[in-house]
C-alpha cells in the first residue's frame, strides 16, 4: 500500500470549537493582534509549538497511574534512568522539569564571562542561558544551510571549518564545550548527518573539548539519517540514535518533544565531577536528584515515551505527515523553507508577501491572516521575534528571514486536519495582495513577541 496512515486509533477525544470569521476578527483585535494572547479555546488548529503538546498513548496514561511518587529513589526515576542510559550510554542522568532547566544548570557550571559556546544554531533558551551566565553563544551554520531555497539532505549541519577556526583561535581555555542541536529547530527543523556529528566530536576531542548534543528531537533526526545518509537504510533507528549519542560526552533534553510527554527533561553526561556539581544545583532549584522537578507519574510517562518515539511506524508517519504538508503547500506555490523539516513547516513570509517590507512585519501579518482565515494558530519567527526597533533613533534592524512556523504536535492531528490547514493557507495565498502589514503599538523591553500589541496598517 502506498498510503501511510496514522499508526494509532483514537481512544479519547477532545472537541474542537469552531468560530466564525466575524468572531475571530473581534478575538484577534482584543488580543492586540498577538496570537500568544488568544485563549486556546478560540483556536481551531493549534500549530504554535510541538513542545509539550503531544498526545500520550494508553500505555503512557496507564503508566501515570503506576508512577511512584516516592520523594527519594522513585521506581519511576529508575525506570527513566535505565531507559536513558540504555539509549545514550551516558553515566549520569539528571532529571529536570524541562529542557531549559537542564541548560541552566549546565551553563551555570561551564559558562561565565569570557567563555564561548559554539553550536550549529542555538535555540533561544540555550542562547539565553549561555548569555545570562556571561558567556557568548555562537551559531556556525554554513550559508548553504541557511538558504531557504536550496535543497539538501542535512541543512542542519554545523560548518566544521568554521568550528575548527574558532577552536584554533580560542582553544579549550575559552570553549568549555561544543554543541549540536538535532534536529536544528532554529534552522527550520533541518537534520544533522551522522558524519557531521562524528566530525564535530572529532574536532572537539582533538583539542580536549567535550561535545554535547541538544537532543530534543533526536528520534526525528535519527530517522532522517536512516532515510538520507548512505549506509543507514537497513539500520534500526534505535541503533542510529545510539550511534549519535555514542560520539558525545553529554546531552540536554526536553522530553516535551521526542519524549512524547507534556512535561519533563534531563541533563545526561559522563563526567563525574560535572555531574556532582549539577546535582548540587539541582537540589537547590529543581528538586532531589531522583525527581528533579517532576512528579513520579511524569517520570514514568517519560520513560515510556522515549521507547515509543523510536518505533519506526511512528517515525515514518511523523516525518511523512510533516513532509505531506510541505509538499502540498509547495504545489500551491506557497514559498516554504526547503526541504520540509522534521517537526514543522516554515513559510517564507517575506516571499509570500513581497509587498510588505520587514519593518511592517510580514510574518506577523501572515500569522494573523491564517488565524482570521481558518482559526489556525502559528508562530512568527522573523523581525518581531529577532528584529530590533529603536524608536528613539528611528532605526530598525530586520531579522535574517521572515518566517511563520507551523509546528505539528505529535500524534494529535489527523490527515484531514492537515488538509484543512493546506486549504486555508491556499486561500490566503490567493488573496495575498490584499494583506497589509502591521505596526507595533506597544512592546516590552525583552522577548517582545510574547506580549507586544500590534495594529494593522
Ligand atoms: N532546545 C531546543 C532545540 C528546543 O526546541 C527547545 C524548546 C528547548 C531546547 C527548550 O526546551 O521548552 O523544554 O525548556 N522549544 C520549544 C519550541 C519551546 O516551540 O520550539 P523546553
Amino acid at each position: 500500500m502506498k498510503i501511510i496512515i496514522e499508526p494509532f486509533k483514537i481512544k479519547s477525544v477532545e472537541p474542537l470549537r469552531f468560530t466564525r470569521r466575524p468572531q475571530r476578527d473581534k478575538i484577534l483585535k482584543a488580543a492586540g493582534y498577538n496570537l500568544f494572547n488568544i485563549h486556546a479555546d478560540d483556536v481551531l488548529i493549534d500549530l504554535l509549538t510541538d513542545s509539550g503538546t503531544a498526545a500520550m498513548s494508553a500505555r503512557q496514561w496507564g503508566g501515570m497511574i503506576e508512577g511512584d511518587e516516592s520523594y527519594a529513589g522513585s521506581r519511576s526515576f529508575h525506570q527513566l534512568e535505565e531507559n536513558v542510559k540504555e539509549l545514550t550510554g551516558f553515566q549520569h542522568i539528571i532529571p529536570t522539569h524541562q529542557g531549559r532547566a537542564a541548560e541552566k544548570i549546565l551553563f551555570n557550571i561551564v559558562g561565565g564571562e569570557g567563555q564561548i559556546i559554539p553550536n550549529n544554531t542555538h535555540f533561544d533558551t540555550t542562547r539565553a542561558n549561555i548569555e545570562v551566565s556571561g558567556a557568548e553563544a555562537i551559531d556556525l551554520l554554513p550559508p548553504e544551510g541557511a538558504d531557504p531555497r536550496t535543497t539538501g539532505n542535512f541543512k542542519g549541519n554545523i560548518d566544521l571549518k568554521a568550528l575548527e577556526d574558532l577552536i584554533r583561535r580560542h582553544g579549550r581555555e575559552r570553549i568549555p564545550l561544543t554543541m549540536l542541536t538535532v534536529t536544528n529547530n532554529s534552522n527550520a527543523g533541518q537534520p544533522v548527518s551522522m558524519e557531521n556529528i562524528r566530525k564535530t566530536a572529532e574536532v572537539s576531542h582533538r583539542s580536549g573539548i567535550p561535545f554535547f548534543i541538544d537532543a530534543c528531537r533526536f528520534a526525528e533526526n535519527a530517522y532522517f539519517i536512516k532515510l538520507r545518509e548512505p549506509g543507514y537504510q537497513k539500520t534500526p533507528v534505535r541503533d542510529i540514535a545510539k550511534e549519535m549519542f555514542s560520539y558525545a560526552d553529554g546531552c540536554t533534553m526536553s522530553g516535551k518533544k521526542d519524549g512524547l510527554v507534556n512535561m519533563g527533561g534531563f541533563l545526561a553526561l559522563n563526567d563525574d565531577d560535572l555531574a556532582q556539581q549539577a546535582r548540587n544545583i539541582l537540589v537547590v532549584t529543581e528538586g532531589f536528584p531522583t525527581y528533579g522537578g517532576l512528579a513520579g507519574h511524569d517520570l514514568q510517562a517519560f520513560a515510556l515515551g522515549l521507547d515509543e518515539v523510536l518505533e519506526e511506524d511512528y517515525l515514518k508517519y511523523r516525518i511523512r505527515s510533516v513532509t505531506y504538508l510541505g509538499e502540498h503547500l509547495t504545489d500551491l506555490g506557497v514559498p516554504i523553507f526547503q526541504p520540509p523539516g522534521g517537526h514543522a513547516i516554515y513559510i517564507d513570509a517575506g516571499a509570500f508577501l513581497p509587498h510588505i517590507p520587514a519593518h511592517e512585519f510580514p510574518g506577523q501579518a501572515l500569522a494573523c491572516e491564517l488565524y482570521l482565515g481558518g482559526g489556525i494558530r502559528s508562530c512568527e519567527i522573523g523581525s518581531v521575534m529577532f528584529g530590533k526597533t529603536d524608536s528613539a533613533n528611528g532605526t530598525f534592524e530586520p531579522a535574517r528571514l521572515e518566517m511563520v512556523r507551523l509546528a505539528i504536535p505529535r500524534r494529535v492531528y489527523t490527515k484531514s486536519h492537515i488538509d484543512y490547514v493546506i486549504e486555508c493557507i491556499g486561500d490566503v495565498y490567493q488573496r495575498r495582495d490584499e494583506i497589509r502589514g502591521m505596526r507595533i503599538v506597544h512592546e516590552p523591553p525583552v522577548l517582545r513577541h510574547f506580549t507586544a500589541v500590534f495594529a494593522p496598517l
